[in-house]
């Protein structure tokens, strides 16, 4: 496993295994990594000849307040994780290699940013399209892998590969929980003992929401009545969200019908933690949640 740390390396390296005919996926983080980044890049080592992953916490999309400097960085570790998974290449770059002084060019989307998280994180979705943008001329993958754990960010990835005709396919794979079902984040490591027991009200409370539709429910106000009532009674969680959307636009929906996202997003103490369920109801009334 080789690690480049500037985009010329990246580009002869994978010219090289251009010229032998091989594909290569692409599996962009922002490193820490832990068994839902293991899951992606394991993903992209059955499916395409070489993997590629990235390791880089992308200044750009992090607001004034947000968590830039404290995020956490263990770049020794994850080598090891991506050397053990079976990554050939490590781009990690220093933010000067992808932002040049005077970087002015930047990829924005008019739809599916606005709500969700894009509603609390204003520049979230320019800095997560802009260097994925980058990313993705950089390597030029044929595959590349998001986790379903950011739904929207999946959502967008795959309407700006589509709007700017990347011929990358876009492909999403399922969260990877805690034991105890609490979404694995790199973010995770922020919670003390007693925030670490009150997160688990997300995925409880979403588990909830998924058995009303299991049941037959199919109104969205319910749903989210439902799931936001038993976020409540944790004294220690705050919510940004909870939004009932279809898949298509991240719009709110009235109803059950088609594919549609159940996403949440909770402060517990100062920690903001997200997750989310994916429902799919065919045209005979039956559905399918991931
Ligand atoms: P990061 O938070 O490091 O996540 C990298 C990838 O891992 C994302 O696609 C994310 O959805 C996926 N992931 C994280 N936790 C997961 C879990 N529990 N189960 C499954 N997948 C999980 O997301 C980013 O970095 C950045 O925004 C990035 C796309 C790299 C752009 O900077």
């Amino acid at each position: 496993m080789k690690i480049a740390v500037t985009i010329k390396e990246v580009r002869e390296q994978v010219n090289e295994w251009r010229k032998q005919g091989l594909s290569i996926g692409l599996v962009p983080t922002m490193g820490y990594l832990h068994e839902g980044h293991k899951s992606l890049i394991t993903c992209s080592v059955s499916e395409n000849d070489r993997t590629v992953a990235s390791v880089f916490v992308n200044p750009m999309q992090f607001g004034p307040s947000e968590d830039l400097e404290s995020y956490p960085r263990d770049m020794d570790r994850d080598a090891a994780l991506c050397e053990e998974a079976g990554v050939d290449l490590i781009f990690h770059p220093e933010p000067s290699e992808m932002y040049h002084n005077g970087f002015s060019s930047y990829v924005d989307m008019d739809t599916l940013t606005g709500g969700l998280c894009g509603k609390s994180r204003p520049v979230h979705f320019r800095g997560v399209c802009t260097v994925v943008a980058k990313l993705f001329n950089i390597v030029m993958p044929d595959r590349a892998y998001f986790g379903q754990k950011d739904a929207q960010q999946l959502a967008v990835i795959q309407h700006m590969a589509d709007d700017l005709s990347y011929g990358i396919e876009i492909k999403g794979c399922p969260i990877v929980r805690e034991a105890d079902g609490l979404a694995k984040s790199s973010r995770n490591t922020y919670l003390n003992k007693e925030e670490r027991q009150a997160a688990l009200v997300l995925n409880k409370a979403l588990s909830e929401g998924k058995k009303l539709i299991e049941a037959g429910e199919r109104n969205a106000s319910k749903i989210k009545d439902t799931v936001t009532e038993i976020i409540n009674a944790e004294p220690m969680a705050k919510i940004d969200y909870v939004e009932v959307v279809n898949w298509s636009l991240l719009e709110p929906v009235d109803n059950i019908d088609g594919t549609v996202l159940v996403a949440v997003a909770v402060f517990i103490g100062k920690t903001r933690l997200i997750d989310n369920f994916i429902v799919k109801a065919d045209d005979r009334g039956r559905v399918y949640v991931s």
